[in-house]
């Protein structure tokens, strides 16, 4: 039988670290409700101790999820290991998640701490975890740049201590794939309680290479989790892409012989709704999940693919979720049908007026968009009727006239609380004209770091999917909008940023702003 390699995902975590990919706590729930559907076995949720903000974030995600562990990460302190158990209390099953750098370079000038006082700090976190939750991880920040004898002794002294599983970390990914494989191998080899304990990797891509050296270190060194984050998001070049160790695994069995327990036709779901709420746009050649992973235009694949799919394809588009741009419905589709799609879809639906909210969105859609794909149907669903009346910004209508040589004008019309305004301004293009008008009324003063747009699907009947990323006092928040015409999809991402910004409950500070 084939060892089971456990799928650790930090997207929600260490993904969030990514400077602007900051999540709200609503966000959060979506995006770990995907994770789940996707079956991966642990869910970092977040960091308890870094806000007040990630805290209620993994409180509620801990609530919501039934099927997947949840885990949260501790400094190796009592405070931070306190804070994590607290915000995880409600979990069918938790981790906690504590960490301390272990290279000489972080223990001098980081933690101002000598070897023997890390030593004694990780032993005391671990004993203190463990009267607070079974399932304890401990990781060895740096630990691939770390002393082996020493790195040997902190892991030997906080299995005794109980910790369950082991991760050391490439933290700044400067690890080559034999070379880490070989160093976790040692370690296993030379740690005397190491069959006690499950074995994790985790690399950062600075050079491209975390998802090799990730699988090395399952192949070489016997690690059996790896953690990893959708869409390899994460702070400078990003984590361990979660889709390529799926697929790795699964395609080259005859190599790795391992199994994992991913759905992977949830993949590019999750991907597609990790890159709606962070703004962080897919490169179309990316393996798995970019846009052109599957797309064969030479007519030379093209031949071969009619002739036999394997002469050039590894991997079946469909089987790790995309849909081919099917059109599924339309404006005499009935409420029926959408149902079922939503069902096919993996999308849940518990009330049957939030079905009828739906379905009255659809409608409208389709009015405006004789087709209407998949993605839209997502799109559609990433919104609700109760969470736009909560809104203290909604968008209701916008005008706008732009003609060559002219400076173009915008008229946008949006609520205010339960007030109804109108704002007129001009700008460089129709775009920048409609924020202004929306900015003359807000006054926001927010620093916008971002703006794009996305087609969610294929063609210029396409709706624009516009993601607007603004700063304002140490906060970073992405808005969303989508609709058919992009300069009224600009809009609505511009307030949904707004909302973000005004809503005290989501007043997190950005993850990377950490003490
Ligand atoms: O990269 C790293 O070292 C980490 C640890 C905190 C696990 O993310
Ligand atoms: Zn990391």
């Amino acid at each position: 039988m084939s060892d089971k390699v456990i799928i650790f995902d930090t997207t929600l975590r260490d993904g969030e670290q990514s400077p602007g990919a900051s999540m709200t706590k609503d966000e959060k729930v979506r995006i770990a409700r995907q994770l789940e559907r996707l079956k991966v076995d642990v869910i970092e949720a977040g960091f308890a101790a870094s806000s007040e903000g990630d805290f209620q974030a993994i409180s509620a995600v801990a609530a919501a999820i039934k099927d997947s562990i949840v885990c949260s990460l501790a400094r190796a302190n009592d405070k931070d290991i306190t804070r994590a158990a607290d915000a995880l209390k409600f979990a069918n099953a938790k981790r906690i998640h504590a960490f301390l750098a272990t290279s000489p370079l972080h223990m001098a000038v980081k933690l101002r701490m000598s070897p023997e006082e890390v030593l004694e700090q990780s032993k005391r976190s671990i004993r203190f975890a463990r009267n607070l939750a079974d399932d304890i991880e401990f990781s060895a920040e740096d630990g691939y740049r770390s002393e082996m004898d020493f790195l040997c002794r902190v892991v030997e002294g906080v299995i005794n201590e109980g910790a369950t599983t082991i991760n050391i970390p490439d933290t700044v990914g400067y690890a080559t794939p034999e070379l880490y494989g070989e160093f976790i191998k040692t370690l296993r080899t030379r740690v005397p309680n190491s069959d006690k304990a499950v074995w994790s990797v985790h690399c950062h891509n600075d050079l491209g290479m975390a998802v090799a050296n990730s699988l090395a270190g399952v192949k070489i060194g016997g690690a059996r989790q790896i953690e990893c984050t959708v869409n390899g998001l994460g702070e400078r070049a990003g984590n361990t892409a979660l889709e390529e160790i799926v697929m790795a695994l699964r395609t080259r069995k005859d190599y790795f012989d391992m199994v994992c327990g991913i759905d992977a036709t949830q993949i590019v779901p999750a991907s597609k709704l990790v890159s709606q709420i962070t703004g962080f746009v897919v490169q179309p050649n990316k393996a798995v999940v970019g846009a052109n992973a599957f797309a064969h235009t030479s007519g030379i694949h093209q031949d071969g693919i009619l002739k036999n799919r394997e002469t050039y394809e590894i991997m079946r588009a469909e089987d790790v979720g995309w849909s081919a741009n099917k059109i599924v419905l339309g404006k005499l589709s009935g409420r029926n049908a959408f149902k079922q799609r939503l069902q096919e879809l993996g999308i849940a639906i518990e009330a049957e007026a939030d079905l009828n909210e739906a379905f009255v969105r659809f409608k409208s859609l389709a009015d405006q968009k004789s087709e209407i794909f998949d993605e839209d149907i997502i799109a559609i669903m990433s919104n609700s009727a109760t969470a736009e009346a909560a809104e203290h910004y909604h968008f209701l209508s916008l005008s706008q006239h732009s003609e060559t040589g002219e400076r173009p004008k915008s008229r946008v019309t949006f609520r205010v609380g339960d007030k109804e305004v109108s704002s007129e301004a001009e700008g460089n293009g129709p775009v920048d004209a409609s924020l202004n008008a929306i900015e003359e009324v807000v006054k926001s003063g927010a620093e916008q770091l971002l703006y794009s747009v996305n087609a969610i699907t294929s063609g210029t009947q396409s709706q624009g999917e516009v993601t607007v990323r603004l700063a304002k006092g140490g906060r970073i928040v992405n808005g969303v909008g989508t609709d058919p015409d992009i300069i009224a999809a600009s809009a609505k991402a511009y307030l949904s940023a707004l909302n973000k910004l005004h809503d005290p409950s989501q007043a997190k500070l950005n993850a990377q702003m950490t003490p």
